[in-house]
């Protein structure tokens, strides 16, 4: 079965079951910049599982169906083995308070035995945690399934959330046997039942809190490659026809997973540079170049550019790591990203110091952060609670303003004590007393709403393409603090280039009151208001 059959079935099984068929999201998220890529089909539909969107008014149908092209550079050491790659299709069905664990159970046990005559080695289910339950509903729905081998495990069947905040949930996850005769991941099924209000690293610190979604959702995940080396009885998914050179040794392959990569993303606009998307981009281009060397070949000319720029200091390089130098010199004199230089150092069967590499490279992030951070004290006075409050507030009234008045206001100046907030904003007239009173009502709203106040650090342009509102005239730093209130920086109410304190939440704000508005010069008005 060829991938592109593979990829028709899927896509026909599920329509067939009432799912509606969605096409891939871009690798750059178009609406979520906390996220560098596109990692998984969910990412998309974000909004549909929180219940801000509505599937069924935008889809017809409370499922969808997709073949999701992804970028996963998390396990690009391990590129060149039989099933790892950085640039992959993830097959997915997907369901927003449509139906529950099992259907979908069921679908998956379906589509893999039946419509592809696979057997199932084993499955997993979540063994709980002291947040979350163990979860025996999958278990029985395996077994009633005949499926007798169900193993338990721990936060590996525990799924996202991706960025900063979001869906998660348990997850089941199907293993088949391979032409190696090795049992392979093939298909994961998360049960969406919480939101998280921080990054999954932050859940696994304790940082962040879990709370229950207002309806179970579904997201599955298939990687077509694996799943379609299965299929095609190969050895890895090189030798699949989603590869038509069949790229055999290590070097091959990373040549051309990477290239694959690489192409797909500068087909979206990403160019290399040294922070972001553009450096995972610059790192896959210059893996590539340094293995190409070594088989002789030469890489699509697309690159060309990044690779003149790469081979300026590539052979200089090359010999002060003979030297033994230090991989954050070779970083920023020379340009070897880290990888590049912790697998030049494993062939050379020495030790690189990453530990040291990462303080420097984290050092040199603080900088610009500090940076981003200072810029934007927010006219804050002090940093007691209240003040705090009456910063988010600012944030709340700053566009509830704007609702009200249209986007000509613009912030010129504000004050906060812990008693008030003074905010001047450019606008030619009075405020007539049923505009100040249909602001108040805003902000009062988003306080009752209890929305979550997040923030994510992002290169300026970046920052800029998600709308937050900031200064025209500043000179911001390369790399800006954004603020947003709301559970995802695509739906948020209010985002702004801020350097914080912020609540954590707005439902602790109280009820916000308008206590003057008047003119501060030709132009330019000042409200104070209050919290009580
Ligand atoms: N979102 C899940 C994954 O990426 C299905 O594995």
């Amino acid at each position: 079965m060829t991938v592109n059959e593979v990829r028709q079935r899927f896509l026909k099984f599920f329509e067939a079951r009432g799912h509606t068929i969605v096409t891939s999201a871009p690798l750059v998220p178009e609406n979520d910049p906390s996220v560098l890529f596109t990692t998984a089909g969910m990412q998309q539909f974000k909004p549909y599982y929180t219940g801000e969107k509505d599937a069924l008014k935008d889809f017809g149908s409370k499922n969808a169906v997709s073949i999701q092209k992804c970028i996963r550079t998390s396990d690009i050491d391990e590129v060149g083995d039989a099933t790892h790659l950085t640039f992959f299709e993830m097959l997915g069905n997907f369901s927003f308070g449509g139906y529950v664990r099992k259907e979908a159970i069921a679908y998956a046990h379906e589509f893999i035995t039946k419509e592809l005559e696979l057997s199932i080695s084993y499955v997993t289910v979540y063994k709980g945690s002291e947040n979350v339950p163990r979860d025996e509903k999958s278990k029985e729905n395996w077994k009633s399934l005949g499926v007798v081998d169900v193993r338990e495990e721990g936060a590996d069947v525990f799924w996202g959330p991706t960025g900063n905040a979001g869906p998660c949930g348990p997850t089941t996850e199907i293993y088949c046997k391979d032409a190696n005769g090795k049992d392979v991941e093939i298909w994961n099924i998360v049960f969406n039942e919480y939101f998280c209000n921080g990054s999954r690293e932050q859940l696994d610190k304790g940082e962040a809190k879990l709370t229950k979604l207002p309806f179970l959702g579904i997201d599955t995940g298939m990687g077509l490659e694996r799943l379609a080396a299965i299929l095609q009885k190969k050895e890895s998914v090189y030798e699949t026809d989603a590869f038509p050179t069949h790229p055999v040794s290590r070097s091959e392959r990373i040549v051309a997973d990477h290239t694959r990569a690489a192409e797909a993303l500068i087909q979206e606009g990403v160019e290399p540079s040294n922070i972001g998307r553009g450096y995972v981009l610059r790192r896959l281009i210059r893996r590539a170049v340094l293995h190409a060397d070594r088989i002789g070949t030469k890489i699509s000319d697309r690159f060309k550019d990044e690779e003149t720029r790469f081979r300026k200091t590539l052979t200089a390089g090359l010999k002060e790591f003979e030297k033994g130098t230090d991989p954050f010199v070779l970083f920023t004199s020379y340009g070897f990203p880290l990888e590049l230089t912790r697998e030049l150092a494993k062939e050379k069967g020495v030790a690189v110091d990453t530990k040291e590499f990462e303080k420097a490279f984290e050092k040199h992030k603080e900088i610009s952060r500090a940076g981003a951070e200072k810029k934007f004290k927010g006219g804050l006075a002090d940093t007691s609670e209240m003040s705090v409050k009456y910063h988010t507030a600012t944030h709340l009234l700053h566009q509830a303003l704007r609702d009200v008045l249209g986007n000509e206001v613009q912030q010129k100046g504000s004050n906060i004590t812990p008693e008030r907030l003074r905010f001047d904003f450019a606008f030619p007239r009075k405020m007539t007393d049923e505009e100040k009173k249909r602001v108040e009502e805003i902000v009062n709203e988003k306080i009752k709403e209890g929305l979550p106040v997040q923030k994510v650090i992002l290169p300026l342009s970046e920052a800029k393409k998600t709308g937050a509102l900031h200064f025209f005239d500043e000179k911001y730093p390369d790399e800006v603090l954004v603020h947003y209130v709301g559970s995802s920086l695509d739906t948020a109410y209010s985002k702004e280039f801020c350097g914080g304190p912020h609540i954590a939440n707005t439902g602790v704000l109280g009820t916000f009151k308008i206590a003057k508005e008047e003119a501060v010069s030709a132009g330019v008005r000042r409200i104070k208001a209050t919290l009580e």
